[in-house]
């Protein structure tokens, strides 16, 4: 059986491609993850117990611990997602990312190096070095255009930037080192077990609490949304397919201004509380449960400082190349998620608590 170590496995992306990987191929995995604020071991409830799982809790930043993992299971590739991911967070608290994002990534780096060399020529062929990557490191567009695997770096906030540095990290230790890498920049995933700090997860939640939905500046951004299966789905397909060294863009062809994401998620709500009188009763706070429009908890705030404007993603190398493209629509996916919020609320009451809760109360308090 072939090992694959997943950095980051206890994150939103992470977990749905353990679940993916753990039905749709016979790998085993060890999941690396430090299990900050944003890892959860419980979106992984489902394969807890599984013999080809394992977790491993460990900092990414700690070479000892990743030589030694490294040499205990053989893994025959690195799947790297482990990251600080919240763009609002980079803003407020920057050295995490650095910390993180790019020293982290130079440690993994150097120990899957030093692994590397002393395997022996069949296991070297084998061997991949995944990086998971974003399009923020792109810049931003102005309301024509798509980034694609050709457009130049330009990142504009800490997080875009400490995920710019460890992608050209990665791409330098495949070409002074000869590191099998690849590299994916995808866009904006959303869907289930999204921690409730980023726009969807959080509207959903404030929709059924009652509570206001925070629009940055005009809300007419442009984000380019994919479902997280569909993520999930590509980096298997790249991992195994891939061409070493190269780099391929993931993106849903949806793209939405955050008003129009708001304006979907209010009306799906309100929609599945007419059809179900006794969500009512679960929410009571969410307008829908009094008969009202949950539009009206929308309230404009202060806009993030260096907001991008839009990123849209040309797809069509990974279409092309490697043969895949999304299964789900915008519409298909969002209907999904909501459902899945709604039918899931032990897990978001879990994620709600603690350091959450005073992050949250902190920062909305402030725009
Ligand atoms: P997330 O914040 O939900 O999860 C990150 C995971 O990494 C958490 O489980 C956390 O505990 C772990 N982690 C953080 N620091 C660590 C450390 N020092 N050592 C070990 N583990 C650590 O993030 P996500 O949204 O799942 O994103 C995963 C990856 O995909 C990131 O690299 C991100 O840049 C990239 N990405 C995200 C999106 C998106 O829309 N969320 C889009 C494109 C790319
Ligand atoms: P987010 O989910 O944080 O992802 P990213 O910044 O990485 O694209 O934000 C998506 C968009 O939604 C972005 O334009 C900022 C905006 N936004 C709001 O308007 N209100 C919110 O409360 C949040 C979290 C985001």
């Amino acid at each position: 059986m072939k090992t694959v170590f997943i950095t980051g496995g206890a994150g939103f992306i992470g977990s749905a491609l353990i679940r993916h990987l753990m039905v749709n191929s016979d790998y085993a995995i060890v999941n690396i993850d430090k299990l900050t604020y944003a890892g959860n071991l419980a979106s992984l409830a489902s394969i807890q117990g599984d013999a080809r799982y394992t977790f491993a809790q460990l900092d990414i930043c700690d070479r000892a611990a990743l030589d030694a993992l490294l040499i205990q299971h053989q893994p025959m590739g690195v799947i790297h997602l482990a990251a600080e991911s919240h763009v609002d967070r980079s803003i407020s608290s920057a050295g995490e990312f650095v910390s993180t994002n790019i020293v982290g990534t130079f440690t993994l780096l150097e120990a899957a190096r030093a692994y590397f060399n002393q395997l022996d020529d069949a296991r070297k062929q084998d061997f991949r070095f995944h990086h998971v990557s974003t399009d923020e490191v792109f810049g931003s567009l102005a309301e024509t255009g798509f980034f694609s695997e050709e457009t130049a770096y330009d990142p504009r906030s800490p997080y875009s930037a400490s995920k710019a540095s460890s992608d050209h990290l990665v791409r330098a230790w495949h070409h002074t080192y000869g590191l099998p890498v690849l590299v994916t920049n995808c866009s904006n995933n959303y869907g289930a077990y999204h921690f409730p700090e980023k726009l969807i997860p959080l509207m959903i939640l404030n929709i059924l609490a009652g509570k206001a939905l925070p629009i940055y500046g005009k809300g007419d951004n442009v984000r380019d949304w994919l479902y997280v299966d569909d993520h999930a789905r590509a980096i298997h397909r790249v991992f195994e397919q891939g061409r070493v060294g190269d780099t391929y863009c993931i993106g849903g062809h949806n793209e939405k201004t955050n008003l129009e994401v708001v304006h979907t998620l209010c009306d799906l709500v309100d929609a599945r509380f007419v059809a179900d009188a006794s969500l009512a009763v679960t929410h009571p706070h969410c307008p829908a449960a009094q008969g009202k429009a949950s539009r009206s908890l929308m309230t404009y705030v202060t806009d993030r400082p260096g907001h991008d404007h839009r990123y849209a993603i040309d797809a069509s190398k990974l279409a092309n190349e490697l043969g895949w493209t999304p299964q789900e629509t915008f519409e298909s996916g969002i209907a999904a998620t909501i459902d899945w919020y709604l039918n899931n609320q032990d897990w978001v009451a879990q994620v709600q608590s603690g350091e959450y809760q005073q992050w949250l109360d902190k920062n909305y308090t402030e725009r």
